[in-house]
């Protein structure tokens, strides 16, 4: 029995060596592990064992061996057509000059597009909010009174009369809560500033996409849903993404949705801090604080908010290693992203 496991693993050696795409694993998965495979016929072959307790063992250690290292094979393949297709189609090249082409989309234009074209199609309208908003918009009306710690991560630019550049799209719920009552589906795309510095992966100007779901009933299931489908949408493949607690003072309970960072596929760049994932989309159930604030029946009604990383977004999808390239008003390699 010994002699034919080895010879077996010899064989699954050489022919795994040749598997080099996804048909070919399949098929070997089956010559070993189908129900006819390899495996099964030594299952049958311990009839005529002596040592069936010995022989049992050394049978399925094979079989164990030859499973992790198909799947490990599988997940090797994944992460080479997630780096194929960012190389392919959309090849980011600082270099390349498209000279006298006419003027075209900037690539966050275009990645606000293709969401807003999702959420539009799941019934969310898409609203305008101003840049320079105040106080209470930006962070009283949120649960972040004066003097809350919450505001030290959120140092922005002031203006004379005490207005300020908005440091994040939340700024706009109240206002819509104002106008469309509940219940409410939309979501608001928009510039935002922070006094930060910058590097690879932080900019002082960046952009977010907000959206809020308010009516009876929301639950986090919904906003699991909705994140998912968004992704998938944009992404057009899977995903991987991990929800973990995060804590923002306008939502309860909060979470931070972080994607596996596609520059590197996980293992870690300047671009993901190497850590491997990036966190694209904060989000989490409105706090009532905040519904109150905005006019709406805390007794009837739910809702669910998210934050999504528009700039993040873009640099994912179009393999921007450098958040700042968006900013730099270079044409040459702005103008290589043409449509939707
Ligand atoms: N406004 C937050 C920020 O910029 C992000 C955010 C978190 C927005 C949670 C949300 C949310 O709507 O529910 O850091």
């Amino acid at each position: 029995m010994k002699e034919k496991i080895l010879e077996l693993g010899a064989s699954f050696k050489d022919k795994l060596a040749l598997a080099t795409d996804a048909e070919a694993l399949e098929a070997l998965r089956v010559d070993f592990l189908g129900k006819k495979g390899a495996v099964a016929e030594l299952m049958k072959g311990l009839r005529d064992v002596q040592d069936k307790k010995t022989a049992g063992q050394l049978i399925n250690t094979f079989k164990n061996e030859v499973e992790t290292a198909i799947k490990e094979a599988e997940e090797t393949l994944r992460r080479a057509a997630i780096e194929a297709q960012i190389r392919g189609a959309k090849k980011y090249n600082p270099t390349l000059n498209f000279g006298r082409e006419l003027g075209s989309y900037h690539p966050i234009t275009l990645a606000t597009k293709e969401v807003e074209a999702v959420f539009e199609s799941m019934g969310f309208t898409i609203e305008d909010y101003a840049e320079v908003v105040d106080d209470y918009e930006c962070f009283e009306s949120l649960n972040i009174p004066k003097h809350h710690p919450a505001r030290d991560m959120q140092d922005t630019y002031y203006l004379e009369n005490g207005q300020l550049l908005k440091t994040q799209t939340s700024a706009a719920q109240n206002a819509i809560m104002k106008k469309y009552g509940a219940p409410l589906r939309a979501i608001f795309p928009g510039r935002c500033f922070r006094n930060e510095s910058t590097d690879a992966c932080h900019e002082n100007t960046f952009f977010q996409m907000e959206g809020m779901m308010i009516d009876e009933n929301i639950s986090i299931s919904n906003l699991i849903y909705f994140m998912k489908t968004m992704l998938s949408e944009v992404f057009k493949r899977d995903i991987k993404v991990r929800l973990r607690p995060g804590f923002f003072p306008f939502v309860e309970p909060g979470f931070e949705l972080d994607i596996n960072c596609l520059i590197c596929g996980g293992e870690g760049c300047p671009s993901c801090k190497n850590s491997g994932w990036l966190e694209l989309c904060p989000c989490g159930m409105i706090h009532p604080n905040v519904l109150e604030a905005g006019g709406i029946d805390t007794e009837k009604y739910t809702g669910f908010a998210f934050g999504l990383g528009l700039t993040r977004l873009a640099m994912m999808k179009y393999g921007v290693k450098d958040i700042r390239d968006f900013n730099s008003g270079n044409l040459k390699s702005l103008s290589q992203f043409k449509s939707v």
